[in-house]
């Protein structure tokens, strides 16, 4: 079976987890107690999202991933090609849109309070701040309508086709 490579199913998993994660604490964070870190570890998980993603992609270009069963009708791969690419789209939107966001803002911005982190020379009013501030309120919704579809789709291949293609991410 032609699997992915151990460094790609490494970051396929960490990052999904990092990703759920950071979607759960930023849809909870308003009803989250506010002396808690809450926000600034949703902001170091994301920015270690973000640099996982970039390792994840330089990866990606250099080794090739296995090609879907052969047997898969032509629409249903064209469907995972675009989730996937969607999917590293939203890797680096999402980061991006708050690190920007969160550069227009007053509070501090650093890594699990080990260091600080350099903020954009944007500001309150800026185009591309609003432009950050609408991307990072609804693209959620699209990824978790998507990674509902992906979490489907595998288990679809697992249970119903039983083919390889979730066990050669495991
Ligand atoms: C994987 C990466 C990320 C995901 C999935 C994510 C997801 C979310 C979600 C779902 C919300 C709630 C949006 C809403 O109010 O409806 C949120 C809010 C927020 N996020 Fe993120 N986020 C990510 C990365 C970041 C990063 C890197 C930063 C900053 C460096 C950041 C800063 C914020 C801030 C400040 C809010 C609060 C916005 C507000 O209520 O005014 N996020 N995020
Ligand atoms: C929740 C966040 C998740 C994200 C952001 C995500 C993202 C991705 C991406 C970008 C790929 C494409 C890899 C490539 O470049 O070829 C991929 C592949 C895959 N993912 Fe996920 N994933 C997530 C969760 C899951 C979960 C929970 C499962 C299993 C239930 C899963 C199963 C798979 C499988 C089986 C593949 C391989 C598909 C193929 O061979 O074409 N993923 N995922």
């Amino acid at each position: 079976m032609a699997r992915y490579t151990s460094v790609a199913r490494a970051l396929h998993w960490i990052i999904a987890v990092l990703i759920v994660g950071n979607l759960f604490f930023g849809f909870a964070h308003e009803a989250l107690p506010k002396d808690w870190a809450v926000m600034p570890v949703h902001k170091s998980i994301g920015l270690t999202v973000l640099v996982l993603t970039l390792l994840r992609i330089i990866w990606r270009l250099t080794h090739r991933a296995p090609a879907l069963p052969a047997a898969m009708p032509l629409w249903e791969k064209g469907a995972a090609h675009a989730t996937h690419f969607i999917f590293y789209a939203l890797m680096l939107i999402l980061p991006l849109s708050g690190w920007i966001m969160s550069s227009a803002g007053p509070r501090p911005l650093n890594w699990f309070f080990l260091f600080d982190v350099p903020k954009f020379g944007v500001a309150k009013g800026d185009a591309i701040v609003g432009l950050s501030r609408g991307a990072h309120e609804l693209l959620p919704w699209l990824w978790v309508a998507l990674i509902l579809l992906h979490v489907g789709a595998a288990l679809r291949h697992h249970f119903m086709l039983k083919d390889d293609v979730l066990r050669r991410m495991l």
